[in-house]
């Protein structure tokens, strides 16, 4: 049964481990096939609403929808205008008279609170300044078809930009009990506040700058160094993160069966290059089809017990 029903997806920490295992646990099932044929959000409308540019949440939500029975509808930024067209209050109070739920990429995470404040309806972050939680789900599916269900202890080590992705790696840890080690060149750490108080929950989490901390790793991570809306600090980013480049050779240093995770889109020739992501330790491609699987999850357990509301 769903155990999130009618509840917002703002962050990771917006779930419980055990609601986490259930949304597992489902996504392993559906990649599995086991759901084929079953519609449990036949009737349901998903609204996705951009602010920015996407490849994979988009495809990935819109054709979660349509296996799950349920229809999906993309606004791109220049169609909704989201806080300049029009306030983002009166777009929640419009799109939930319509839809049974919003999935958003915003520039800003309040953007996504905002939303939730105001609509009666899920909203499920597809992406913000802070967050990617939706993507955590799918490295964690990805982690978890390799190293299996229990993750205590596994060394996650992410290099690059302490971003969204750094941040809610962090959160990950506070749910799985994963060691979580965050790489980055000075003045680009994570989050202070989330880490902080990922330690307070009892999380295993460590911030660097030394690149010494990726030997070893069960999972290395790594996302763009310049991220959508950063374009204007590309110059000065290039430089600064020189060296946090994850090659080959770097993947040689990280546990024998370790593996290569990265979100997508790679940027390659900073952040990585093309001998990486096609490294037999890669599992990139792997975890971009987990965005479907994961994210069907996620939609079943938030919205499945809905009625059509025609
Ligand atoms: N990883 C990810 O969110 O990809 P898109 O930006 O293409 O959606
Ligand atoms: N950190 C990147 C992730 C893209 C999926 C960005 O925010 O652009």
């Amino acid at each position: 049964a769903p155990v999130m029903a009618g509840r917002d997806f703002l962050s990771n920490l917006d779930m419980t481990p055990q609601e986490l295992r259930a949304v597992m646990d489902t996504a392993h099932s559906m990649k599995r096939g086991e759901w084929r044929g079953v519609r449990p959000l036949s009737g349901l409308s998903l609204a996705l609403v951009f602010e920015k540019a996407s490849l994979r949440t988009r495809t990935t939500f819109d054709v979660g929808m349509y296996q799950l029975g349920g229809h999906a509808i993309t606004l791109s930024s220049q169609e909704v205008g989201l806080g300049t067209r029009e306030r983002v209050s009166d777009v929640a109070r419009n799109l939930e008279r319509w839809v049974d739920g919003v999935m958003g990429r915003v520039y800003l995470q309040g953007t996504l609170q905002e939303l939730a404040d105001h609509a009666g309806v899920p909203i499920i972050n597809g992406l913000s300044d802070m967050l990617h939680p939706a993507q955590l789900l799918a490295d964690y599916q990805t982690i978890e078809e390799e190293f299996g269900s229990d993750l205590r202890g596994k060394r996650v080590v992410y290099i690059g930009d302490g971003n969204n992705l750094a941040n809610s790696h962090i959160h990950m840890s506070v749910l799985t009990g994963t060691d979580v080690t965050i790489v980055t060149p000075v003045g680009y750490e994570p989050n202070g506040a989330v880490a902080l108080d990922a330690v307070r929950r009892g999380a295993s989490v460590t911030l660097t700058n030394d690149l010494a901390a990726v030997e070893g790793a069960d999972v290395l991570y790594t996302d763009v160094w310049i991220s959508m809306g950063m374009e204007a600090e590309a110059d000065i980013r290039r430089r600064a993160f020189r060296g946090y480049q994850v090659t080959p050779q770097m993947l040689e240093t990280i546990a024998p069966d370790g593996i290569f995770l990265h979100c997508l889109p790679a940027h390659y020739g900073e952040e990585t290059v093309p001998e990486a992501t096609e490294h037999p330790k890669s599992r990139v491609f792997d975890e971009a089809e987990n965005r479907l699987h994961a994210q069907k999850a996620l939609l079943y357990h938030v919205m499945g017990l809905m009625k059509p509301r025609w």
